[in-house]
């Protein structure tokens, strides 16, 4: 209630830009108050080599993965672009879905994959997927509309999204000026396979490569529209 009030009287009282940068400040305080909890908590974890960790998870339920995420109910709860609370080479597998496009390009995204790398064992795997955003560009280009009824099929935008152009900038951007979940829902940036190729061997991968969509260990619903790479140690 008292929150709702302040709200209202900065959001009235400040410029748009302040009341953007006010809701940002909030944002972050939260996130670090929230990481700080959730470094204390995995430091007390046992932590078996050959663990699985499930990165960037969300509400997806991944049975035998470590479901990491900023988000309440995962088993780790911290904010990615810091230094993970994780010991050194003790996973086989990561599996991150939908997650590094909502890291700044280069330098946040880098760091958080120089951490996967650290958390693998040799040999271990990074099995990725972003969406893939040569499909909407081709379509656009082309005049095709099969990406754009796509979105629409699988509701991946808002209703107010109805022109190519508009679903194009919400798949690059994911604009949070509707959203009340938190400036940790943009997306800062869209890959393309050479760009995530690049990014994954600049952060020391020695095997990178495109792979399929994987029943049983991909989420279905990431079946369309994702671009799957896998990366070795
Ligand atoms: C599009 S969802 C993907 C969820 C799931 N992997 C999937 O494929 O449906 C992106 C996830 O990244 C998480 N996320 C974004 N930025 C984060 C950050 N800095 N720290 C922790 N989690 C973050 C969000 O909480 C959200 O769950």
């Amino acid at each position: 209630m008292a929150t709702g009030i302040m709200d209202r009287i900065a959001r009235r009282g400040l410029s748009p830009f302040a009341y953007e940068r006010l809701h940002d400040l909030k944002g972050e305080l939260k996130a670090m108050w929230v990481h700080r909890r959730g470094v204390r908590e995995a430091r007390k974890r046992t932590w078996t080599p050959g663990v699985k960790l499930n990165i960037g998870c969300g509400p997806v339920i991944t049975p035998g993965y470590v479901r990491v995420d900023f988000c309440p109910g995962v088993d780790v709860r911290v904010d990615l672009r810091r230094p993970l609370p994780i010991p050194d080479a003790i996973a086989d597998v990561i599996l991150c879905e939908h997650f590094l496009e909502h890291l700044r390009y280069p330098g946040q995204a880098h760091a958080f994959l120089k951490q996967c790398h650290r958390l693998l064992r040799p040999g271990g795997q990074l099995l990725l997927s972003v969406p893939d955003t040569r499909w909407p560009m081709e379509c656009y280009v082309h005049g095709r509309t099969e990406w754009q009824d796509a979105c629409k099929a699988n509701k991946w935008h808002p209703q107010w999204v109805t022109t190519t152009m508009e679903h194009l900038n919400y798949h690059f951007r994911q604009q949070d000026d509707d959203r009340t979940d938190g400036h940790f829902e943009c997306h800062r940036f869209a890959y393309d396979a050479e760009t995530l190729e690049k990014v994954l061997r600049k952060a020391g991968f020695a095997t990178v490569e495109r792979r399929a969509f994987e029943p049983g260990l991909d989420a279905p619903h990431r079946e369309i529209g994702s671009l799957f790479m896998g990366a070795r140690k």
